[in-house]
Order: C-alpha cells, then structure tokens, then sequence
C-alpha cells in the first residue's frame, strides 16, 4: 500500500491549498525539554535510568537539566507568541503527576501543567497535549512495563486524572506518542528506554500501548468538563524495494507492516495483519473486547513524518528480516535521515485513502542541522527552512489530492534533548545554548512566522473576495 518509487522533489512551496482553518504548530516533549527531573515531586523515569546506561546514550548526555523549560516556561510561550503560531503540542510528564506510576496524584505535578496551559491559552495559542511520550515512571517499569497489561489500565487512570484537571480548557489530545518507537525501538532493538531485546515482550507492549491509547481515548472524554478531541500518533514511512528482485518486495512488504499496518490496522478496526502476526510468530496477548477498544473512534489521526524508507531482504536480520538502506545521491539531515518531502505528500494520500480517518493532522515533521550562531546572533539555517517549505509543500499538494489534513506541527519550537542522540541533534526553530540556557530564533523559525502571516493574508483575502 505505501510502497511506490521516488518522484522529483518540489521547491517552492504554495500553500494556497491549505484550508483557511489551518492550525500551524510546534511541538515540544517532557523529557526533551523540561529538565528540573528532582523537582517537585517527580520521580524517575525510564529515560533516567537508560541515560544512566553506558553508552546508550551519545555524550553520556542526560534530560536532567535540558533546555531547563520548567524554569522557562514563561519564556518559551513568549517565543511561540512571536512566531505566531496557532497551536503548541506538549506533553505531561506521568512521573511529575503520578509518581507512583498509579495512586496518590502529586498536586505540584499537576500545577506546572495548569499554569503553562493558562499561559499558553493567554497568548492566544491552543494547547495539544500529548499523555505518553516515552517517560514511563521508573516504578511502572520495575512492575514489568508496557509488556503487561496493568500498565495499559495504568495510563488509562493516568489519562483520567490530566483530563480532569486540564479538560475544561484543553480541547485537544494525544494518546501516545509513536508506539513503534516505544515498542519496536524500546524493546525490540533496544535503542531506546527500557533498552530490551525481545520479540516477545515487543509485541506484548506493541497490545498494551494500543489498547492504553483506546482506554485513554474513553477515560479523557469521560472526564474532560469540555468536548475533547482526541487522537493517536503514529511515525510513519512510505516503504520502497531497493531494487524490483521479489525478495525485496516482498521485505518492503513486511516493513511496510512492521512500521505502518502493525498500528494502522487495529486502530481503524482490522485488528493485526495476518502477514506480520506470522512474520512475529508471537501472538499479541488479545483478551476479550480489546480490539475493540484500540478500535474506538478518534477525531483524528496524528502522522509524525521523518523519512521514507528504502529496503532490501535481510533474511539473518530480526523481524521483519527487512533492512533500510541508503538511498545514493540524496541530501541527508545531521541525522543521516534522507530529505524526502515527496514521501510525505505519498504517505499523507495512501493513509487516507486506505483507511479514511476522520481528520489527519502532521503532529511531527522537522530536521536536524548542525546549527552556529553567527558572531552577530543569527542561526542561518537554509538547509531547515528549505526543508520546512518542502514539506508544507507536500501537504499543500496532499490536500489538493483530496487528504482532509487540519494541521502541521513543526518538531521542534526548541533545540532539546534528541533521545539516544544527546544534544548534538538539534532539531528547533529556536536555537539553545545549553551553558546559557539563551534562546536564539533562527532563520527557519523566522521565516515560519512568515509562511503563517502570508497564510493568514491569504485565506483572509480569499474569504473578503467571497
Ligand atoms: C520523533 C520523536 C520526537 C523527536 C523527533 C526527532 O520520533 O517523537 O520526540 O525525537 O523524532
């Protein structure tokens, strides 16, 4: 389905298909910005152990103090204002609300999200919050994890407890932040926290994650005070064979389902594709109506996009015995990750038409770069903006082929902690300078103000005309 061969890249971007209602974003996440991880109340979570793990991480580096946003919230809110944008994704940090994983609700947590949200409301931007991106408390883990099922009714309590607190001014959820990392990469390659090598215990925690997202998705609606809109977000690629030999197509075929289909189909109702239930030879642990509760319906689907992926059959390899290569001749991001804007606007087109979510909205895209500021206080970043305009393209041409895409959050407002990369990888609008803790806009963040602006003048005129 999301297999097809690479097309010429487009570059100037026309943005005119995007509706007047376009919701232009950032995105940001707990862990990767907050710091302050003694603070308060919270407690440890996996990322602070696996940061603890030699090697597992590039530098050594550790969220401890990152980009010290509790401290600075104030400010960060204050730089979205001047960007202008219409919405901030964020995301709670489990440990600092529940630091028991379950039980006692730690006030001070709560309180730090009450406020950047009331801050947040003030400047005139709408808040998505995001309930699980990555930071399990520590104490969820030593019960086993995502792996077991209590941790799914966990999250679930968790979910009722931020949603009632927050729901009377939040409008706009996410449920978990990219399953296949958390499962696959977590627990699979162990590249990323718990940093566990099993099949089994992956595909155990690829269920729970599915079905904590379906009773999250029930327990904000049922305790949010205002009518909550919520959906699951999902890192997707367009998959292509290496070569047309069958053994490739056949690779691209089970990668396709081993990043896309795995989460795609028991969200839309399909429950597991049979292909990868047998390419696994691991039966995920289905009890009674869970499938029906992964299934249940959300408002939107949330597409993070960073690449596209080119295979080749890798029989000796793990599952799905398919391997990524490089893709000869291609500009490539500080993360080795291929500039494919073209795979977004294939990707954004065959997930709707194939599975027709109510709504699709970019929760994720953006790039890395090795970023300087200039003696004179600049970051001249024209590989990000070029990157960025490109991308707006491909939604841009996506809605003209018809995806009902209602949004595109750019990762990130801030340079952050980049997971098992450390701080090298920066992915902001704004530059950090972590010694000072001083934020620089840089020239990609200075030209998304514009795009929003020439965005804004555009659909008003076009309504005026009307
Ligand atoms: C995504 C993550 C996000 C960030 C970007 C670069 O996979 O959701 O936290 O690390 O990649």
């Amino acid at each position: 389905m999301f297999t097809a061969r690479h097309e010429e890249n487009r570059e100037v971007p026309d943005l005119s298909n995007l509706p007047p209602d376009f919701l232009w974003g950032v995105a940001t996440s707990a862990y990767q910005i907050e710091g302050a991880v003694d603070t308060d109340g919270r407690t440890p979570s996996i990322w602070d152990t696996f940061c603890r793990v030699p090697g597992a991480v590039d530098n050594g580096d550790t969220g401890a103090a990152a980009c010290d946003h509790y401290h600075r919230w104030p400010e960060d809110v204050g730089l979205m204002r001047r960007l202008g944008v219409d919405a901030y994704r964020l995301s709670v940090a489990w440990p600092r609300v529940r630091p028991d994983g379950v039980g006692a609700v730690n006030p001070k947590g709560l309180d730090f999200y009450d406020r950047l949200v009331d801050a947040v409301l003030a400047a005139g931007i709408r808040p998505f919050v995001t309930l699980y991106h990555w930071d399990l408390p520590q104490v969820l883990q030593d019960r086993g994890g995502w792996p077991e099922r209590s941790t799914a009714e966990a999250f679930a309590d968790y979910a009722a407890v931020v949603a009632a607190r927050l729901g009377d001014r939040v409008a706009d959820w996410t449920t978990v932040n990219e399953p296949l990392c958390v499962c696959w990469i977590g627990h699979l390659e162990g590249r990323m926290a718990p940093g566990e090598r099993d099949l089994t215990r992956a595909v155990r925690a690829s269920h729970h994650v599915l079905l904590g997202h379906g009773l999250a998705t029930r327990a904000i609606r049922a305790n949010a005070a205002r009518p909550a809109s919520v959906g699951l977000v999902l890192n997707l690629s367009p998959v292509e064979p290496a070569t047309d030999r069958p053994a490739d197509v056949a690779a691209a075929r089970r990668m396709d389902g081993h990043v896309n289909r795995w989460w795609l189909d028991p969200v839309h109702g399909r429950g597991y594709p049979a292909d990868m239930l047998a390419a696994y030879g691991v039966e995920p642990p289905v009890r009674g109506d869970d499938l029906a509760v992964i299934a249940t319906p959300t408002d939107f689907l949330g597409v993070n996009y960073y690449f596209r992926q080119v295979v080749v059959d890798d029989p000796a390899g793990p599952p799905p015995r398919a391997r990524q290569v490089p893709v000869p001749g291609s500009v490539e991001t500080a993360m080795g990750w291929e500039v494919c804007p073209t795979g977004l606007e294939r990707l954004l087109v065959a997930v709707n038409e194939e599975y027709r979510p109510a709504k699709i909205i970019v929760t994720e895209s953006g790039s890395a770069w090795p970023d300087e500021v200039t003696p004179d206080g600049t970051v001249e970043d024209k590989e990000r903006t070029d990157h960025l305009e490109q991308h707006l393209a491909a939604c841009a041409a996506a809605v003209g082929r018809g995806v009902p895409l209602a949004g595109y959050f750019v990762w990130s407002l801030l340079d952050n902690f980049e997971w098992a990369y450390g701080y090298d990888k920066r992915f902001g609008l704004v530059h950090v300078d972590y010694p000072t803790q001083r934020r620089t806009v840089k020239a990609s963040g200075l030209r998304y103000a514009e795009l929003i602006r020439a965005h804004r003048q555009l659909t008003r005129s076009a309504g005026a005309a009307r």
